[in-house]
C-alpha cells in the first residue's frame, strides 16, 4: 500500500516533496501506463484546486488519452490543437490563466478555467504531455510550471517506458 501525505508550507516545498514521492512510486517499474496512472493519482491527491490531472500520449503523431483522474475527457487531440496540442507542437510548457481566452481550447469539462500542460520529451522525441486543469482562473503560476517541469524531467524515462527494470524497495 502507498500512503503519501504531502502537507507543505509553500509551493517549492510541495513540489520538492511531490518529486520524491513520485520518484519512489515509479522506482523499478518499467511499464509507462502503470507509472502514468500512479503519478496522475498522486498529483490529483496532492495538488489543490484541480478538476483534472493526467496524461495524453503521443501515439503516431497524435495525442491519445492516457491515465488520468477527473471526468471522462476527449480521447484524441491533434498536435497544434488546444492547450495540449500547443505543448505537443512547440515542446514548451503551456500555462494558461484563462482557457476561455485561449484560441482552440478544447473544453472537455466546462468547469475548467485554467490549465498547465508540460510536454514529456526524451532524446528530442515527444512521449506525451502532462495536463492539469483547474476550475479557478489563474490557478497555475511560474512556481507550478517550474515544479511540474522538474517533476517531468525526473520521471520522463519511467513515463516513456525506458526506465531500468529493478526491484521495488
Ligand atoms: N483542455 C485541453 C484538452 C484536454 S482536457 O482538458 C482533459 C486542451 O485544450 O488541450
Amino acid at each position: 500500500m502507498y500512503d503519501f501525505r504531502i502537507d507543505a508550507a509553500d509551493k517549492p516545498s510541495l513540489y520538492a516533496e511531490l518529486n520524491e514521492a513520485a520518484a519512489a512510486l515509479v522506482a523499478g517499474e518499467p511499464d509507462p501506463i502503470a507509472n502514468m496512472a500512479n503519478v496522475a493519482a498522486l498529483l490529483w491527491e496532492s495538488l489543490p484546486e484541480l478538476n483534472w490531472a493526467g496524461f495524453y500520449r503521443n501515439v503516431g503523431g497524435e495525442l491519445v488519452l492516457g491515465p488520468f483522474q477527473g471526468r471522462p475527457a476527449c480521447i484524441r487531440i491533434p498536435f497544434g490543437k488546444g492547450v495540449c496540442g500547443a505543448a505537443a507542437a512547440t515542446l514548451e510548457p503551456q500555462c494558461v490563466a484563462d482557457v476561455h481566452a485561449f484560441p482552440g481550447h478544447i473544453a472537455c469539462d466546462a468547469a475548467s478555467r485554467s490549465e498547465l500542460v508540460v510536454p514529456i520529451v526524451v532524446d528530442g522525441r515527444l512521449v506525451g504531455v502532462l495536463d492539469l486543469d483547474s476550475p479557478r482562473p489563474g490557478r497555475f503560476d511560474q512556481e507550478d510550471v517550474a515544479g511540474c517541469v522538474i517533476l517531468i524531467q525526473r520521471l520522463k524515462t519511467a513515463l516513456a517506458g525506458m526506465a531500468e527494470e529493478g526491484t521495488k524497495g
